[in-house]
């Protein structure tokens, strides 16, 4: 039987993960809960989702715009293993009491603070301390892009300290209410940033600092990335641990791989949906060992990089595969990651 699952919060990332699922042959999206109708609200009904709000208040607007709606949130909630919540930030506590009424498992995204959950997920690094939870919290995109490439290197050498530089997109491509159009912002200003604690949250040991910038961009971030490793190594060990990662892609600038939009253009070229980038971007000629130190740059693209874990964690507390490389090979094949 297939693991029945909700979405809850439509947007960016709940629709990628709603087709993320539906594309596994051991799930299945059961609604869609959206609080608009909207061009979305008509491909997910093209796409077969049943539309679910999130109260009755919202119906009266879909029947306006002729969408049909299956019921609310509530309704959906009691035909369901489990709740993707994909909704804004900060909405975590509300609807956390609503899931724990139905008790229906629930996993969240990176707008959440990991307290909500009191667990945070990587589907590399702690698929197994998943299994059977009720709750668990999928790190922010930049999160999951730092401990894709520091759970390896600290498993293989070991990290003494790492230091991250964060260049990151100011705002989605379809947000047109949020800038900046032309400057770089140190966002936060007050160093370190949260995103070295973020890690922690699930490589608990790893000495980590980090700084971010708000960049006029909106396709991709950017890491400079620095660590310093217990084991000496080179550069070629470092390219052929990375190599071997499911989520990890090492382009080239002999390529003419050189910048975050060249590497989008390269996922649109690859076929994915939407143009969807859901590995790491690692340029292997930037891996550098310098003075015993390492460097190299990573792109992340901030839409599509948590989708694959939200399907394995869905896999993880359901306790549907209890092998998390397992999880991590059939959700890749059935995306289409090769
Ligand atoms: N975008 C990213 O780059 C990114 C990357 C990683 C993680 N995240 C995290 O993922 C989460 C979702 O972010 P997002 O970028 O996908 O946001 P988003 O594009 O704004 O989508 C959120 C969706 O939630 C819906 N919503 C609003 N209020 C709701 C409510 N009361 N009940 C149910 N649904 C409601 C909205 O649906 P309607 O259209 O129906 O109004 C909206 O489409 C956040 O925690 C965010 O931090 C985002």
């Amino acid at each position: 039987m297939k693991a029945k699952v909700a979405i809850n919060g439509y947007g960016t990332i709940g629709k990628r993960v709603a087709d993320a699922v539906a594309a596994q042959d051991d799930m299945e999206i059961v609604g869609v809960v959206k609080t608009r109708p909207s061009f979305e609200a008509r491909i997910a009904k093209e796409k077969g989702y049943d539309i679910y709000t999130p109260s009755e208040e919202n119906i009266a607007e879909f029947k306006k715009s002729k969408i049909d709606v299956s019921g609310t949130l509530n309704e959906l909630l009691g035909k369901v293993d489990i709740v993707v919540d994909a909704t804004p930030g900060g909405m975590g506590e509300e609807y956390k009491k609503l899931y724990q009424k139905h008790g229906v498992k629930a996993i969240w995204q990176g707008g959440e603070d990991h307290e909500l959950t009191g667990f945070s997920f990587n589907s590399e690094a702690n698929y197994q301390d998943a299994l059977g939870r009720d709750f668990a919290r999928v790190v922010s995109c930049n999160t999951t892009g730092l401990v894709r490439v520091l759970y390896p290197l600290e498993t293989v050498f070991g990290v003494k300290k790492a230091r991250v530089t964060l260049m990151r997109r100011a705002a989605d491509p379809n947000d047109i209410k949020t800038g900046p159009i032309n400057s770089l912002i140190p966002d936060p200003i007050k160093l370190p940033s949260h995103h070295g604690p973020d890690v922690n949250s699930i490589l608990h040991d790893i000495d980590i600092t980090t700084m971010a910038v708000k960049t006029s961009t909106t396709l991709m971030h950017l890491h400079a990335i620095n660590v310093e490793l217990k084991q000496e190594c080179s550069e070629a060990d470092v390219q052929g641990i990375f190599e071997k990662r499911p989520r990890i892609r090492l382009v080239s600038s002999k390529d003419r791989i050189k910048s975050t939009a060249e590497a989008m253009e390269y996922a649109k070229d690859l076929g994915r949906p939407r143009g969807d980038m859901w590995e790491n971007v690692v340029w292997k000629d930037s891996i550098a060992i310098n003075k015993g130190e390492l460097y190299f740059f990573q792109a992340i693209h901030q839409e599509s990089d948590v989708v694959p874990e939200n399907v394995d964690a869905i896999r993880a507390l359901l306790e549907i595969e209890k092998d998390g490389a397992k999880s991590i090979r059939k959700t890749n094949k059935a995306l289409g990651m090769n």
